[in-house]
């Protein structure tokens, strides 16, 4: 059985050193806003790079809170990828702010190529999505951001130390968004995500926002929500950051196993965009015959998934939003034909060259 992911394996590699951060903050007796948040705020600014960075509850919260932080509500627009995971339209929808969809390029990326003709009057922000841990055409979103006056919310729930040119996502806006979700490529032992960004003064909303909309004990600027990382979960995330690249560097290597290996007329293998370090959060092949591919695979006891087989623009909780089949037909194509190969930090050589075998011995 070729499992789609085994978080136990990748916990075994660092365990002694789970268990001693762990251990610390439990043993701290300091719970919630201490020594292990700063620490950890601290070195996530630092091997980004970014000034700041605000230590949040999840990835989703760090989408809605950089969404109100910005001042984006009712009756602004923010520019969102038509593929991609519905949290990222969620973060805008929040705050009650209106998604604008724009399809992918080959990159499963939002296609910088096409935000310029969804930009209206009431349009605020663009929010890209390095898919997949690929990083999106920074430059030329950065490039239409600019001419029309818009901010650039990342959402990097996927891309932890992907790179585009050498720079690594979350850099190139005004704020990078972090889901710490357990099997991403920077994951806690729980639920937890940041924002990084190098403006001090968004930072602070942001810091205030996640603690009740208080910079001060019982003093209340903003209507605020409790969106905190623990410290235990920021202990922990320490000790990934401290693995986050040799990590990155495990799975890039079980693609590139993957792309030398399979070899089927059956099945499209990922592309990457010049100049990306992609770290392959998810390893997206498309296959016209996809179902049928997952069934061959689940028969040969490889496991796999569908990232994600509705797009947020057909889902029930957006109908209010009078989408049909067929507003985004390259999206809609990539829900029908994508599905995911088994890969994650400590998978072993042998499932790898399980998973090939089987792709390789795909027939209709
Ligand atoms: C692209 C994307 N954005 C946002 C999120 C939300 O992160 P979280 O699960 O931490 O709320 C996820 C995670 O699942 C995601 O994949």
């Amino acid at each position: 059985m070729v499992d789609f992911v085994k978080l136990k394996r990748q916990y075994d590699l660092f365990a002694p050193e789970y268990e001693e951060a762990a251990l610390r903050a439990l043993r701290s007796g300091w719970y919630i806003m201490g020594g292990e948040l700063e620490a950890f705020e601290a070195q996530f600014a630092n091997y980004t790079g970014a000034g700041c960075c605000v230590g949040l509850n999840s990835g989703l919260d760090a989408l809605t809170l950089a969404v109100r932080a910005l001042g984006i509500g009712p009756g602004d627009e923010v520019i969102v990828p038509a593929n991609t995971y519905i949290a990222s339209v969620l973060g805008v929808t929040e705050n009650g702010a209106t998604p604008v969809f724009v399809e992918p390029d080959r990159f499963f990326c939002m296609d910088a190529d096409r935000i310029g003709a969804a930009v209206t009057s009431r349009t605020k922000a663009i929010l890209p999505v390095h898919l997949y841990g690929q990083p999106c055409d920074m430059e030329a979103i950065c490039a239409t951001a600019k001419k029309y006056g818009l901010y650039i919310l990342e959402d990097c729930a996927q891309s932890h130390g992907a790179r585009l040119n050498g720079r690594l996502t979350g850099t190139f806006g005004t704020i990078g968004c972090f889901s710490f979700y357990p099997t991403k490529p920077l994951g806690a032992l729980g639920d937890s995500g940041a924002v990084i960004t190098n403006d001090p003064a968004l930072a602070d909303r942001v810091r205030k926002l996640r603690n009740y909309g208080s910079g001060i004990k019982y003093v209340n600027e903003l209507e605020g929500v409790n969106s905190r990382l623990d410290e235990v979960q920021a202990a922990v995330l320490q000790v990934g950051l401290r693995h986050l690249d040799e990590g990155n560097e495990y799975r890039r290597r079980i693609a590139e196993r993957y792309l030398k290996g399979i070899r089927s007329d059956l099945v499209t293998l990922p592309v990457t965009r010049p100049g990306a370090e992609h770290v392959y959060h998810v390893f997206a092949v498309l296959s016209e015959h996809r179902d049928a591919l997952q069934k061959h695979l689940a028969d040969k006891g490889v496991k796999t998934l569908i990232h994600y087989p509705i797009p947020p623009h057909l889902q029930e909780c957006y109908a209010r939003l009078g989408y049909v089949r067929g507003s985004f037909p390259t999206s809609e194509a990539y829900a029908q034909n994508e599905l995911s190969l088994p890969i994650y930090v400590g998978m072993p050589d042998d499932d790898v060259e399980a998973v090939i075998e089987a792709v390789n011995s795909f027939e209709v």
